[in-house]
């Protein structure tokens, strides 16, 4: 956490919910005492994306984000929502690169790369998704991959205070296996320093690296303390009221 960059927590719902319980997370927002220091944004699956967002469109600081978006405008893409129907049904961010969208659909860094293009002159804010299997944190390629996963993402960024960059080790999701606040830490700020060396010293101080991979309502207040990590992508724990807490650590 810095004093120069806003703090962002974000709730990737996946597959998971209904109209009946995502109206009852969105109402549970609604009626919260968020921190207005925190940029809120939750990330419904697409079908539900019109109704939340009309129902926390009066809630300042929280918005909605598609969990994917395709890089065509349109076209023959059976399933898949264009950047534009997501504008069109409320959102203002779209997660890309995650994690489940690699290793579970098969996305390669070229095809990111090509909706983080499409995404960004569409208007809507990218939520880059990048991270490690354990298997490469254990050979010592952490770095390696990050790099390779954050080059297909630069090559495609003009301006980069529409990104937020979410640093998720994949042995970290849905596992409970949190990573530690020192190597979350240690991650946070190697990504820093290549940002610094291969876009600016500027975009390196200034973007936001927040931390994805069993977030919970326990153990987020230490993560939260570390100098390099601006905040969360919470997947499981979104979905329940300790989400709220996670929003307000730092109160
Ligand atoms: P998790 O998921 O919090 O359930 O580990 C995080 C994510 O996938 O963004």
């Amino acid at each position: 956490m810095s004093a120069e960059r806003k703090f962002f927590v974000g709730g990737n719902f996946k597959m998971n919910g209904n109209l009946e319980s995502l109206t009852a997370i969105a109402d549970r927002l609604n009626s919260s005492e968020l921190d207005a220091n925190v940029e809120v944004v939750i990330a419904p699956p697409a079908c539900y994306l019109a109704s939340l967002s009309s129902q926390l469109a009066q809630k300042e600081n929280v918005n909605v984000s598609a969990e994917n978006v395709h890089q065509a405008a349109k076209g023959a893409f059976t399933g898949e929502i264009s950047c534009s129907m997501a504008l069109d049904c409320g959102a203002s961010y779209a997660i890309l690169g995650h994690s489940e969208r690699r290793h579970v659909f098969g996305e390669t860094n070229k095809q990111i790369g090509e909706k983080t293009k499409a995404t960004l002159a569409a208007g809507l804010v990218v939520i880059a998704c990048i991270g490690e299997k354990g298997e490469d944190r254990k050979s010592g390629n952490t770095m390696v991959v990050c790099v390779e996963q954050l080059t297909a993402y630069k090559d495609n960024v003009e301006d980069w205070s529409k990104v937020v960059i979410a640093y998720e080790p994949v042995w970290a999701i849905g596992t409970g296996e949190v990573a530690t606040p020192e190597i979350a830490q240690e991650t946070h700020l190697n990504i820093r320093s290549w940002l610094s060396d291969n876009v600016s010293p500027e975009v390196a101080a200034s973007v936001r690296i927040i931390y994805g991979g069993s977030v919970n309502g326990k153990n987020c207040k230490e993560l939260a303390s570390q100098p390099d990590i601006d905040g969360f992508l919470v997947g499981g724990a979104s979905l329940k009221p300790e989400f709220v807490d996670i929003i307000n650590c730092d109160c």
